[in-house]
């Protein structure tokens, strides 16, 4: 591996538009990697390429569409990256949101449930054939600390009882995490490698749609908490460091292993989390089984 190992490496990250995506998308152009800028909106998407373009020089900036609040978006979102891009060496699973009331999507899902946890499981499996004819490649899934008080709620994934904000978005950062262990379970041994981080307390713009209290802590908590260049550190260390060549199954925090909420080690219930999201994620369409589709696309 040379002095840049994101040289040429073609790098996924959803939720690009602002916050921990922007710079974990500036950081990963600033190694020289050719960079797929999830967006929404396709002038948000356009204001954040100029941006990085700004500052880190990268004329190897791309755009990719698609609201992870609906499944078909996502598809749209896999298709133009497969169609564009013949590698895919890293993805970063990053668009989040913390909701203050609770939203049902056009697929009938819980919103926070679908935007940071399934519509990402859905991705995944449409890029992981692509991403197994490229290995050694990376999955990087932006998890947090705050899914230490979260529980999988398998019985209510759509926690149709009993509702909160916080529930919801502890719910979608283990799930996070508990999908990562399983998967890489199931990729062992294909050179495709899967890690969750935790950021940090980040300023970003993640609390603009909670309730006005859960605003009101994060103002004042805003002098302590970490610029979002800081909190992309880990994320980037993951998707490119020589340091984390062939690791797998772990979870990091400021570039270092941590253990998580010991609810994401329950094989049992990652096997039961995964099934769900199957059933789930399928309603859009057929999904690509793991590990065959990475096995054959390396045939
Ligand atoms: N901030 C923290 O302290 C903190 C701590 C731990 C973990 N995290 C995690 O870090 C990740 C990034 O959060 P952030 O703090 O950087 O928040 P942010 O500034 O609000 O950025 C969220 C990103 O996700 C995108 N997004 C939201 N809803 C989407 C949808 N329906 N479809 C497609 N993209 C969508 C946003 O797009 P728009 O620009 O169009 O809104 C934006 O690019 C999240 O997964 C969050 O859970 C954050």
């Amino acid at each position: 591996v040379g002095p840049d190992p994101l040289r040429g490496r073609v790098c996924v990250v959803t939720g690009a538009t602002s916050g921990i995506g922007l710079e974990t998308a500036r950081g990963l152009a600033a190694q020289g990697a050719t960079v797929v800028l999830g967006a929404r909106d396709a002038q948000r998407g356009e204001e954040a390429q100029a941006d990085i373009h700004a500052t880190t020089g990268s004329g190897d900036l791309h755009v990719a569409l698609g609201d992870f609040a609906r499944l078909r978006d996502v598809r749209t979102f896999a298709e133009g990256v497969l169609g564009r891009f013949p590698r895919v060496h890293v993805l970063v699973n990053n668009a989040g949101v913390l909701m203050g009331r609770r939203v049902v999507t056009e697929d009938g899902l819980e919103l926070t449930f679908q935007v940071n946890y399934l519509s990402h499981v859905l991705l995944t499996r449409l890029l992981l054939g692509r991403l197994g004819a490229s290995a050694p490649s990376r999955i990087v899934n932006v998890a947090s600390e705050a899914s230490r008080r979260g529980a999988l709620n398998l019985d209510d994934l759509q926690l149709e009882q009993g509702w909160t904000s916080f529930r919801a978005y502890t719910r979608s950062k283990l799930a996070n995490i508990a999908f990562t262990y399983e998967l890489a379970r199931r990729l062992e041994g294909t050179g495709v490698t899967v890690n969750a981080a935790h950021p940090g307390l980040v300023s970003t713009g993640w609390t603009r749609h909670a309730a006005p209290v859960m605003r009101a802590v994060f103002t004042l908590a805003k002098p302590f908490v970490l610029s979002a260049s800081k909190g992309a550190d880990t994320i980037v260390w993951l998707a490119g460091s020589p340091d984390v060549e062939g690791r797998t199954g772990g979870y990091y925090h400021k570039r270092g292993a941590i253990r998580s909420n010991p609810a994401a080690y329950d094989e049992a219930a990652q096997r039961r989390l995964w099934d769900l999201s199957e059933r789930l994620a399928a309603r859009s369409g057929p999904l690509p089984r793991v590990p065959d589709a990475v096995r054959a696309s390396q045939a």
